[in-house]
């Protein structure tokens, strides 16, 4: 068990937000429930686009622990080991790397929880889900992409659901599944019903014209009773 384990909760991820005014928009869906705030950091490389680095994880860090909530980082980056210390020192409380660009899974993982932070290994969907096997250990997020990534607003991948409840199978109840990629208040009741503890939802938030009521109304969505 850990910070991230538990009942299901829809992690708002800020690639969507205006950036124009982006702790704004980060209050705004903190004060509505949201205690999990996800940043996608794209290098150009692993995948197509350019996000954000460091620099914003610590431009964030004051207003979202203070408010008791936890910065969710998603680093789609080649070689990710690099940049560990950076986003450490920067606030990160999760940081997740892609399997993909991992050269030594086990040393990655463990250098992230020896800077102090949750680790969180990533599979895009194409990758099998054995993969979190031989690290089941040193894990305590596992990203199931439901896209594949790089780019928000993306159609959400119906095989996910079967990926989830073999990653729990796989992972077991001590470590939290995250769901990254088309959640709306549609497709985030399946997505928790298979096992999603973590539901992240760009678009459908900062995307909509209220995020704070699109927030509240995937989280329903994400809610046992619906
Ligand atoms: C995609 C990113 C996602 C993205 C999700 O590569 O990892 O976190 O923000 O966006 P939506 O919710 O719009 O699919
Ligand atoms: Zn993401």
């Amino acid at each position: 068990m850990n910070a991230l384990t538990g009942s299901s909760r829809v992690a708002p991820s800020i690639l969507s937000a205006d950036f124009s005014r982006l702790g704004e928009q980060v209050e705004s869906v903190l004060s509505a429930g949201a205690d999990v705030i996800h940043i996608d950091v794209m290098d150009g490389s692993f995948v197509p686009p350019i996000t954000m680095g460091p620099i914003v994880v610590e431009s964030l860090a004051d207003m979202v622990h203070s408010a008791d909530g936890i910065l969710d980082v998603h680093l789609m980056i080649d070689s990710p080991d690099r940049q560990i210390e950076a986003f450490a020192a920067a606030g990160a409380d999760v940081l997740t790397v892609h399997a993909e660009a991992v050269t030594h899974l086990d040393r990655t993982l463990r250098a992230i929880r020896e800077a102090g932070m949750l680790a969180g290994l990533a599979i895009c969907p194409g990758t099998a889900v054995s993969i979190f096997e031989p690290v089941v250990d040193l894990l305590d997020l596992a990203l199931v992409m439901s896209v594949n990534p790089g780019w928000g607003g993306q159609r959400f991948i119906e095989a996910t659901l079967g990926r989830i409840e073999e990653t729990r199978a796989v992972v077991g109840p001590g470590v939290a599944i995250e769901v990254d990629g088309g959640i709306d208040t549609i497709t985030a009741g399946p997505a928790a019903k298979a096992g999603a503890e973590l539901l992240v939802a760009g678009s459908a938030v900062f995307g909509a014209e209220d995020p704070q009521s699109a927030y509240r109304a995937i989280a329903d969505a994400a809610s046992p009773a619906s």
